[in-house]
């Protein structure tokens, strides 16, 4: 094609960036000059758009900054190993002190395939009982293992529902090695995908299972909680900020993903505060789409001058009380569970999430 050589700024200013964001009328570039040597390709990264300009450069490849994919500054090629994943790369020279990029003759943008990840597959409920994941968040140190209230609890939930005829499934955020939650949403709401962008780059991040369970394979969810200084769990807050992704597609992709689940909780502090910690827990798992049976919460705390904790782990321990509140805490999820799978297989909302964007969900 002709060329078409279009100015886009003095050679001295250009050369004091390595990488720059830059545009040229309404085509957006990555800007670079490595050793005086310039470098132009298209600003927008072949795996969610990130903005290249604003990466970093690795050597001769700019990083992404969105989620560290690759890309040569002059050729356009992904990196060694995904060079046919490529942007459009523009030829640049530098005349009479003017950097002068050809918009004309720029390469193809081509996006290899990619395998897709095994939790973006679609969202379909197979066939079988009624599925209850029990979600522990407490922490203790795994060589020596203490006894804890809320996941003996939990276990005489999963219980209960085994004994109906339940498949269940047991998750100790304390067995599972996962980052925290690193903020892609504050580069921009589209840096932060499903599955979660760390659960995607990161191989040996082991989130996958509550995903798994939480999007794919759960009907019931029963979380249990310690009360640690009013709040729950440090765990279940890492947990939280992580699922994030999945209430961010109701706002970025008008998805919701959580459809006819149920969640229900079990609480138990020391001292006090279970009315708050139910308020955070009930207010998040609403936002990620659950619903809630009827009462749905168990608690136990002794109050804010109980100190004397061993006492309050025998109070659990021996409580039939509590057990059986465990147990009928599963009953009522179930239930509920099962009303919504007979009665609303698929549930159209016309308008999805807190911030009610859009017009219709899928
Ligand atoms: S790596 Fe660029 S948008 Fe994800």
């Amino acid at each position: 094609m002709d060329e078409n050589w279009i100015d886009v700024g003095a050679a001295e200013l250009l050369r004091t960036q390595t990488l720059q964001r830059h545009k040229v009328g309404r085509l957006e570039i990555a800007l670079s000059c490595v050793g005086d040597k310039f470098g132009a390709v298209h600003n927008a990264c072949n795996h969610a758009g990130g903005p290249l300009g604003e990466g970093a450069l690795d050597g001769d490849y700019i990083v992404c900054p969105w989620h560290q994919w690759k890309f040569h500054r002059v050729s356009g090629l992904g990196e060694p190993g995904f060079e046919d994943d490529r942007v459009p790369a523009f030829p640049v020279k530098v005349q009479s002190g003017r950097v002068l990029i050809d918009i004309n003759n720029a390469t193809g943008r081509h996006r290899a395939p990619h395998a897709p990840h095994p939790l973006a597959r679609p969202i379909v409920r197979g066939d079988g009982p009624i599925r209850v994941a029990g979600l522990s968040t407490t922490a203790m140190d795994p060589q020596a293992p203490r006894y804890s209230g809320s996941d003996d609890l939990l276990l005489s939930s999963l219980k209960a529902a085994t004994d109906d005829g339940c498949d269940t499934r047991l998750i100790k955020l304390n067995d599972l090695k996962f980052r925290a939650c690193e903020g892609y949403y504050s580069k921009s709401a589209h840096a932060c995908t499903w599955p979660c962008s760390i659960t995607q780059m990161h191989a040996g991040d082991e989130l996958d299972a509550v995903y798994e369970a939480l999007v794919h394979w759960a009907d019931v969810v029963i979380v249990s909680t310690p009360i640690r200084w009013g709040q729950a769990s440090s765990l279940y807050f890492k947990m939280a900020e992580r699922l994030n992704c999945i209430q961010n597609q109701v706002t970025t992709h008008n998805r919701v993903m959580i459809r006819n689940k149920v969640a229900a909780f079990i609480i138990v502090g020391g001292q006090d505060n279970v009315q708050g910690v139910a308020g955070q827990l009930l207010g998040f798992f609403s936002e990620l789409g659950f619903h809630f049976p009827q009462f749905p919460f168990i608690a136990h705390s002794r109050g804010w001058s109980a100190e004397d904790m061993e006492r309050n782990v025998v109070a659990v321990r021996d409580s039939s009380a509590l057990h059986e509140g465990a147990a009928e805490l599963a009953r009522r999820a179930v239930e509920l569970s099962t009303r919504l799978l007979d009665t609303a297989p698929v549930v159209k909302l016309k308008r999805g999430g807190r911030k009610a964007h859009g017009t219709t969900t899928d």
